[in-house]
C-alpha cells in the first residue's frame, strides 16, 4: 500500500481508491492461492457489494494483468483480467515491486518473471512501469528508496 500510495500521489490517481485497492487485492487468497485469487477475490467483493472500480482492480492485479488467451489457457473464466485505468496498473504494479515485505526495483521484477518462465509478462510489466514513471514524471524505481514501508504514509498529511 505504501508503495501504491508513493505512485498515486506522483501521479494524481485517486488516492482512496489505490488505498483501498492495495489493501483488498489479495482478498481471494482467503480462498486460493493460486492464480485464480483474483477472480475469486473480485467474486467476494462483489458479494460485499464494494465498488465496482476496486472490484476489477482485484480481478485485474494478478502478474502484469492477464492477455485474454493466457486467461483462456489458465482455465479462467472469460473476463478482463488487464489492468487499463490508472489505479487498476498502480496496484498491479506496486504488487511486482514488492517482494516478501521488502521494495524491488524493476529489472529484479523483471528477473522475478523471467525465473518463473514468463518473460512476456516480464515485459508488459516493464512496459507499465516506463509508462506509470512517465505519468509519475520520475522513474519509479528513484522513487523506492524514500518510502517508508513500516512508517509514515507518504499522504498522511493529506488525510
Ligand atoms: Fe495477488
Amino acid at each position: 500500500m505504501r508503495v501504491a500510495e508513493a505512485i498515486a500521489l506522483r501521479c494524481g490517481a485517486s488516492l482512496a481508491l489505490v488505498r483501498a485497492g492495495a489493501l483488498l487485492h489479495d482478498l481471494g487468497r482467503g480462498r486460493t492461492h493460486g492464480i485464480r485469487h483474483g477472480v475469486e477475490g473480485a467474486r467476494r467483493a462483489r458479494e460485499l457489494g464494494l465498488p465496482e472500480e476496486l472490484v476489477l482492480i482485484i480481478q485485474k492485479h494478478v502478474g502484469a494483468g492477464i492477455d485474454p488467451e493466457n486467461a483462456k489457457g489458465l482455465g479462467l473464466p472469460p473476463l478482463d483480467y488487464m489492468p487499463s485505468t490508472l489505479e487498476e496498473r498502480i496496484v498491479c504494479h506496486a504488487d511486482n515491486l514488492v517482494d516478501d515485505g521488502a521494495v524491488i526495483g524493476s529489472q529484479e521484477a523483471y528477473q522475478d518473471f523471467v525465473g518463473k518462465g514468463l518473460e512476456r509478462q516480464g515485459q508488459r510489466m516493464l512496459e507499465m512501469h516506463h509508462e506509470l514513471s512517465e505519468a509519475c514524471g520520475v522513474d519509479i524505481d528513484e522513487m523506492m528508496p524514500s518510502i517508508d514501508l513500516k512508517g509514515h504514509s507518504p499522504c498522511s498529511e493529506l488525510i
